[in-house]
């Protein structure tokens, strides 16, 4: 891996980064977007991403230029910047996607490297294989091969100043995905997409599509720029950048905009069923659905892509201030909600909590407990692995709010479900100043009573007395059996009746 990325933020996985790119003379902030322009097919003109729509960096297809022989010439003529009249940064991909698609492309990773660093590309691809999520280990592993070879080739090929991009495979196999990543890391190659999640994300698997993400992760290590290779639909931004992703291509603003479909970060609409336009981009502001529906057909189309790039571009605002805020996940729960494979997407996510506590940072903004997975973030984790480090009292007791009259003890401490018991000093600190619903749910007072556990285990020769505002009894089950037991509640309507 050469040295083109610096981190600025993190949170959870998803981290604000500048990528340099030395041949445009540029750096990228990430995350960003990439729109993909298809030279044959253009729906928005790339002159007008930069100023309207704030891209840095645009995607075309290399391989589609290296076939058409007009668009070939004018390519070697002018270079790619000045034939899409852009003068952004210009990444470029192989062909390896027609390869997936069409069976058999007729460039070599030599020669397609060569023809991008001569069009003037800023991001270079070479040939990888794209191993689809059906395919048997033997066939990833054979795929992966190839992979591998392309990308000593492509170490091998004279790329000057050119980024070049080392594509991850492996399938669903994660310990596939993790061994090419490592090895990928090791290359002196820039930009490490994960490749071949498609079609994960076209049968909305986004759960697998997360475990690649998080395979691939482990592999790489923090330093590596990642691109999550064709996910453009901005209610994935989320859930993938919080999962490690810094940079996101989208074909999808224009796709989805040819049969009508509306993009908004929490889901698709069409414009057929929309009375209102819920968005204030330009399009959305200046027509009504009614004028947009009405209008020639490319001209809907056309107004369709701009309102979906836009909306992608906001939402990569919104996700990059979250990340300022500490607040990332939060806006991934929001996100989940808007599809139940979203909601199966950010579990994946969870059950890597372990790897994700690692990175997360041990400071941020107010934690909010705002569903039922807030339970297993990375931080409740944490909290958790580190009751070993308190000095437990001989006598302890914990409450979720009250103090019982009748009790003993040498300390109070405080429990506030889903964390688990703390002293009072540590109520001031991260992540212990969250909020929480008062009406704690069943899976939060699960997790502060896994803590409970936790303690217990950690004191044995401590008499631990827990308070509790009328846990649920799978809750209440998980607590040890030495643990002394009061209900807040009942005391409550004890004190009511006398
Ligand atoms: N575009 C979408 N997926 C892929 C992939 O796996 N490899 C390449 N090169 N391009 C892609
Ligand atoms: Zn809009």
């Amino acid at each position: 891996m050469r040295d083109c990325f610096e981190l600025r933020d993190a949170d959870c996985l998803g981290r604000i980064g500048e990528l340099s790119v030395p041949r445009a003379d540029a750096v990228v902030e990430t995350p960003a977007l990439m729109p993909v322009i298809n030279p044959n097919l253009e729906t928005i003109a790339p002159s007008r991403l930069r100023g309207e729509f704030g891209a840095e960096i645009l995607i075309t297809n290399s391989y589609i230029i290296h076939s058409n022989d007009d668009l070939r010439e004018q390519a070697q003529s002018v270079g790619l910047h000045e034939m899409l009249g852009f003068d952004g940064v210009i990444a470029t991909d192989s062909g390896s996607f027609q390869l997936a698609e069409y069976g058999d492309i007729d460039v070599t990773t030599e020669e397609i490297l060569a023809f991008q660093r001569e069009i003037g590309s800023d991001v270079a691809t070479p040939v990888d294989i794209p191993t689809p999520p059906a395919a048997s280990r033997e066939q990833a592993e054979r795929d992966l091969e190839t992979t591998e070879t392309a990308l000593a080739d492509a170490e091998a090929a004279d790329t000057g100043e050119m980024l070049v991009n080392a594509p991850i495979q492996g399938s669903t196999y994660p310990d596939l995905r993790e061994r090419t990543a490592e090895r990928a890391a090791e290359t002196d190659l820039d930009v490490f997409p994960v490749g071949a999640v498609v079609p994960l994300m076209n049968s909305y698997r986004y759960d697998e599509m997360i475990e690649a993400v998080l395979a691939a992760k482990r592999g790489l290590g923090p330093a590596a720029p990642v691109h999550l290779f064709g996910a453009g639909h901005p209610m994935t931004f989320a859930l993938a950048v919080a999962a490690g992703c810094d940079l996101f291509d989208s074909a999808a603003y224009a796709i989805y905009a040819r049969d009508g479909r509306y993009l908004t970060a929490s889901g698709t609409e069409h414009l057929s069923e929309l009375s209102y336009l819920p968005c204030s981009c330009p399009v959305c502001v200046e027509h009504t659905p009614d004028e947009l529906r009405d209008a020639p057909e490319a001209e809907t189309e056309r107004l369709l892509a701009e309102h979906n790039l836009h909306d992608s571009f906001a939402e990569l605002r919104r996700i990059k201030e979250a990340i300022r805020k500490g607040r990332l996940l939060e806006l991934v729960e929001r996100r989940a909600r808007g599809h139940p494979a979203l909601l199966d997407g950010y579990r994946a996510l969870l059950d890597g909590a372990k790897q994700l506590e690692r990175e997360d940072p041990t400071s941020k903004g107010t934690f909010f407990a705002v569903s039922p997975e807030s339970a297993r973030r990375p931080e409740v984790l944490r909290h958790h692995d580190r009751l070993d480090r308190l000095d437990v009292p001989d006598s302890v007791l914990i409450t979720e709010g009250g103090v019982p009259r009748t009790h003993e003890y040498d300390a109070v401490w405080r429990i506030n479900p889903p964390f688990g018991p703390y002293p009072r000093e540590l109520a001031e600190t991260y992540p212990l100043t969250a909020e929480t619903p008062d009406r704690a749910d069943e899976r939060a007072q699960r997790a502060a009573a896994d803590g409970v556990a936790r303690l217990a285990d950690v004191a044995p020769d401590s008499r631990i007395q827990l308070a509790h505002d009328d846990w649920v009894d799978s809750a209440l089950d998980c607590v040890p059996g030495g643990v002394e037991l009061e209900n807040l509640a009942e005391i409550e309507r004890r004190d009511d009746e006398e």
